[in-house]
């Protein structure tokens, strides 16, 4: 073993300096140049993350840029199970996550054991699973969905079928309500989105009344209720774009913030705050853990690197290719 994988055997990340006087914005670009690699950037990246990015976008626009990239390495930044999805999608290809502990809460909320016996239990149902899920829990699944295109996949479903739907309940329950259809919820939610304090977001819209309130469906019911457009981090991009309104206050991560003042500098967005004000609940902690240091080494030493047994991968890519297929055909 050399010391490298020793390192990530450790840290799970390079835990290294860069060399001193290094610009690593050009370093990262001209590795991505030699060893033709692309970044890709989910919206909760920090925004130095996003501008380095070849692509910046939400799971969907993410997991579709990875299927038809012919890149040889694709690094990344963003967490685990969007990751696995590329390896997913690309078995041939490298596909690097600078620090491996970026893991996600929703995901882990559906722990493969647990999962396959709710899933036995209900065996006469179409298991749709969010795509924040571990590729062990995506084997056991019909059709993967994002919250891009949750209410497409649902609607896709006959209407005599019952369906699961795991992990995240708070986006279950929303597409229930969007689609008319009751499913059986996995009780599975996201720490961040959980963390939005509706009462202290209430508070905010009396200082600023015209703002209107923007939420992503992993938020819980009474925030979603008093949101003004629920939607994916990129359909809340795409909703400040398309309105002559000024201000908005943004349930959803933090990194969004940085995409949205970027296209929009004449305009305010202000975080919706949490419950507990000592924390920085509005970060996603995992999604965090990625920085332009480790993009570096992950580029230059091509690690960590997400592999899948042969046999998972190829039963977690048929619901994901369903999933992908129905967001062709609508035109997502
Ligand atoms: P998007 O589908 O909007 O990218 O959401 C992903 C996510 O992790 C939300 O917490
Ligand atoms: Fe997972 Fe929540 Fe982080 Fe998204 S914000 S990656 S759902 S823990």
């Amino acid at each position: 073993m050399n010391d490298i994988n020793d390192i990530v055997k450790q840290y799970g990340y390079i835990k290294k300096a860069v060399p001193s006087g290094l610009n690593i914005i050009d370093a990262i670009k001209n590795l991505k140049k030699e060893k033709n690699a692309i970044i890709l950037a989910h919206f909760y990246q920090t925004g130095d993350i996003q501008d380095i990015a070849d692509f910046v976008g939400d799971s969907l626009k993410l997991a579709q840029e990875a299927e038809k990239t012919d890149a040889d390495i694709i690094v990344f930044a963003g967490v685990h199970f969007m990751a696995e999805t590329a390896k997913i999608l690309n078995p041939n290809k490298k596909v690097i996550l600078p620090d491996l502990n970026a893991s996600c809460s929703l995901a882990e909320s559906a722990p493969y054991k647990q999962f396959k016996a709710f899933r036995e239990a209900h065996s006469d149902h179409v298991v749709v699973s969010y795509v924040n899920s571990s590729t062990e829990v995506k084997a056991l699944t019909d059709i993967i969905c994002t919250s891009s295109n949750a209410v497409e996949i649902i609607n896709s479903i006959p209407a005599d079928k019952p369906i699961l739907f795991a992990p995240d309940k708070n986006l279950g329950s929303y597409l229930e309500k969007m689609t008319g259809k009751k499913m059986t919820l996995w009780d599975g939610a996201c720490h961040v989105h959980k963390a939005f304090s509706v009462e202290k977001i209430i508070a905010l819209k009396k200082d600023f009344p015209n703002a209107k309130i923007l939420a992503h469906p992993e938020c819980e019911k009474p925030l979603l209720t008093i949101s003004d457009y629920i939607g994916s981090t990129s359909a809340l991009l795409k909703y400040t774009d398309n309105i002559d309104i000024n201000q908005f206050i943004v349930a959803t991560e933090s990194g969004i913030l940085h995409q949205m003042q970027k296209q929009h500098p004449d305009k305010m967005f202000i975080p919706a705050p949490p419950d507990d004000s000592t924390c920085a609940c509005n970060d996603c902690e995992f999604m965090k853990m990625n920085t332009l240091e480790k993009i570096y080494w992950s580029l230059k030493e091509e690690a960590p690197q997400i592999n899948i047994e042969e046999n998972l991968r190829l039963q977690a890519l048929r619901p994901i290719k369903a999933m992908l297929d129905i967001s062709a055909k609508k035109g997502l």
